[in-house]
């Protein structure tokens, strides 16, 4: 079997999702007719082609930009509808959703709008394509500390269907001291703590998010490289960081797919996984990150084998579930 066909059916879990950022430019159009919203476009293509990001804060202007489009319950059902049929074209069978309350609250669209489409289609993705997915509740980190408390406070009606609390938006600027105390919060109500960190941050950010937020799970992380120490402890701990290889190419953090580290970061011992972050905007969703990195790297059956169990690992299934797949 071609290692392509390895990568498409082994059974995969998606750990490091934005479900804003898997907006087609096709839904997006059909969405912006829908809702007589105005786009500065002329047509599918002309959205497509605007996608050249040349760092983190050029792609958010676009993606929260898109999100506007999403407006009632339907819109978020089939938004969520539309990945998680892609995440079984891909054989991706257990996946943790990232979404961004704060895009849609700031908007004036509540809690019970877009969760009521969001766990629609995550309900019927159980039941038809037997997929488990997780939610995963991020704050913007540009926004202030006080918003995340008010924004965890309006999640209360809709604690049991989320899994965890994490972090997003623009990195530089905002270590994640900036919001020590709303994640002591989650961790005390019981969520599963992660946080974007080391994207195009440096590495004292990792540190923070460890040392500060109690993270399970670092977000990208790809510049722990730059501390000795902390490559250490990553690997101590065995603290999971979820890799996007097609993200990090499109928003510039590597100039080329040959120089991306994560396999470097496997063989230092650390437990990486790959992941597509906004899979409409960078160009691929995770077979094609797997096979991007095949590409450029070289991968070997061997690799992807254990790429694809650190994906279960790494998760926040119960332990007797991840036993399935490793
Ligand atoms: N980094 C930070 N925030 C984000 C990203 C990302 O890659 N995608 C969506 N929000
Ligand atoms: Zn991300």
């Amino acid at each position: 079997m071609s290692l392509s066909s390895i990568i498409n059916n082994i059974p995969k879990a998606e750990l490091h999702l934005h479900i804003e950022g898997s907006l087609t430019p096709e839904l997006m159009w059909r969405l912006a007719k829908k809702h007589s919203v105005t786009l500065p476009y002329a047509n599918v293509e002309e959205i497509e082609a605007a996608y050249n990001f040349e760092d983190l804060q050029s792609f958010l202007d676009l993606y929260y930009a898109g999100a506007g489009v999403l407006r009632d319950e339907e819109d978020f059902f089939t938004l969520m509808w539309e990945y998680l049929s892609r995440c079984f074209d891909d054989n991706i069978v257990h996946t943790e959703i990232m979404f961004d309350p704060q895009t849609h609250t700031e908007r004036g669209i509540s809690f019970d709008v877009f969760m009521a489409g969001f766990l629609r289609a995550m309900t019927k993705a159980k039941e038809e394509y037997g997929i488990s997915s997780y939610l995963i509740m991020s704050f913007l980190r540009h926004l202030s500390e006080d918003d995340a408390f008010k924004t965890l406070e309006e999640a209360k009606p809709y604690y049991e269907h989320i899994t965890a609390v994490g972090l997003d938006s623009s990195e530089l600027g905002h270590p994640p001291s900036k919001f020590e105390r709303v994640f002591k919060h989650a961790k005390s109500l019981g969520f599963k703590i992660v946080a974007h960190a080391g994207e195009e941050g440096p590495a004292s950010y990792i540190w923070e998010a460890i040392e500060l937020l109690d993270v399970d799970r670092i977000d990208h992380g790809v510049r722990c490289q730059e501390d000795d120490a902390l490559m250490a402890h990553l690997k101590e701990k065995q603290i999971p960081l979820t890799v996007c290889p097609l993200s990090n190419l499109k928003l510039c953090v590597i100039d080329d797919m040959k120089e991306h580290n994560i396999i470097e970061l496997l063989n230092a011992g650390l437990l990486v996984t790959v992941n597509s972050d906004d899979p409409t905007y960078f160009g691929g969703f995770l077979n094609d990150n797997f096979n991007a990195l095949h590409q450029s790297l070289n991968l070997d059956e061997h690799t992807v084998r254990t790429l694809a169990a650190n994906s279960f690992k790494a998760s926040f299934l119960p332990e007797n579930v991840k036993a399935d797949f490793i």
